[in-house]
């Protein structure tokens, strides 16, 4: 079957989508509105079938959700102190330094000194933990929309336990930003557009596409990251009690959309592959981080050059697909409509994650012992 092709221009809004002038030129021009309001069309479903279980593997994702919940004023250690600053001077110690393996000669960080370095570091975290703040309530918002819309009772059981884990999220991301950091950033303009995009779609597989496959796998992927890397104990106790939650939300997805997904149409998996495609390349937009470097004053575009070419920043990029890509293969996404979303995945390159492990299962793994909690996240 012909397929019309879509270009990168229609879908992104550029076509290379390396363009870093055309990424650095979509910015957030509501930093100062308290509220925003996105208008969204879509059916609101009621099911007459109440037959409990009559999908297994979501119900059982229910009964674990059911006893894995936890409560983020009371069961981590928020006495612990944390000196940003000094954090981040041990950790830049254990790398070799500031700037280390950069020739910096000519370029605007020439000039600085150990209080610019302190500083990006700051701002840095400050902007990362805001947009794990912002993405949460992201999730928040999709999944109260999945229980309205979704036809499935065991998919609507499920769904209302993803949406007090989110609002959880929100609320500990909210706290470690106001008592232990220096500060909050607004959202990132292309998360914002993502976001958008999500809760606009009527499409309720959509949802759980640009958010449960998308999104959180993404979130899953960083939050491990950093809680590897991270020596500060409150920080690592949280993100691991988060990854928790997350792994049974990426399931959700996988499980749902694998039944969905076997009964569309070429070209319905083609609108679905579109949409992976555009959800992915926002996502990497939004880690180029442009408020942070103008916060510290300096050019995006004169400085990101530089740090694109940063080894391990391109190793953490194309990390954060891990989970992705074998998600999508998963669900038949790859290779399904000619095998558009292969090609895609392979120009940013992040095909070569389509072996590793799918996050169907992985919740049981990742879970924790919320009844023995002190040092069961360690
Ligand atoms: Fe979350
Ligand atoms: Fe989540």
């Amino acid at each position: 079957m012909a397929f019309q092709n879509v270009s990168n221009e229609e879908l992104i809004g550029r076509d290379d989508v390396n363009d870093l002038e055309a990424i650095l030129s979509v910015t957030n021009s509501d930093q100062d509105e308290a509220i925003h309001a996105v208008a969204s069309n879509y059916e609101t479903i009621f099911t007459w079938d109440y037959e409990k279980g009559s999908r297994p593997k979501l119900d059982k994702l229910y009964e674990k959700a059911k006893n894995s919940q936890w409560n983020a004023q009371t069961d981590l250690p928020w006495d612990t102190d944390v000196d940003q600053e000094a954090l981040i001077v041990a950790n830049s110690f254990n790398q070799g330094g500031f700037a280390a393996g950069f020739d910096i000669t000519g370029t605007p960080f020439e000039k600085w000194t150990e209080k610019e370095w302190i500083k990006l570091g700051v701002e840095m975290q400050n902007w990362t933990l805001s947009q794990f703040m912002h993405g949460e309530q992201g999730a928040l918002v999709c999944t109260a929309k999945i229980v309205e819309s979704v036809p499935w009772i065991d998919a609507k059981y499920y769904a209302a336990t993803q949406v007090m884990d989110e609002a959880r999220h929100v609320e500990v991301f909210s706290k470690y930003l106001d008592s232990k950091l220096s500060g909050h950033y607004p959202i990132n303009a292309h998360l914002e557009l993502l976001l958008d995009d999500i809760i606009r779609d009527s499409r309720w597989d959509m949802t759980y596409l640009g958010m449960q496959i998308m999104v959180e796998g993404l979130a899953l992927a960083a939050f491990g990251f950093m809680h590897q890397m991270t020596t500060e104990p409150l920080l690592k106790q949280l993100l691991r009690y988060v990854m928790a939650d997350e792994a049974r939300h990426v399931a959700f997805g996988v499980l749902s959309l694998q039944e969905y997904y076997q009964n569309l149409s070429a070209s319905e998996m083609r609108e679905r592959q579109e949409f992976a495609f555009e959800a992915a390349v926002r996502m990497r937009d939004r880690f180029l981080q442009q408020e942070v470097w103008e916060r510290m004053g300096v050019k995006p575009s004169e400085v990101l050059p530089l740090v694109m070419q940063a080894p391990e920043r391109s190793v953490f990029q194309s990390m954060l697909f891990s989970k992705i890509v074998p998600n999508c293969k998963k669900l038949g996404l790859l290779d399904a409509a000619d095998g558009w979303l292969r090609v895609k995945f392979t120009e940013l390159g992040v095909i070569g994650f389509e072996d590793w492990a799918d996050t169907g299962e992985e919740y049981q793994t990742m879970a924790i012992d919320t009844n023995s909690k002190s040092g069961a996240a360690a």
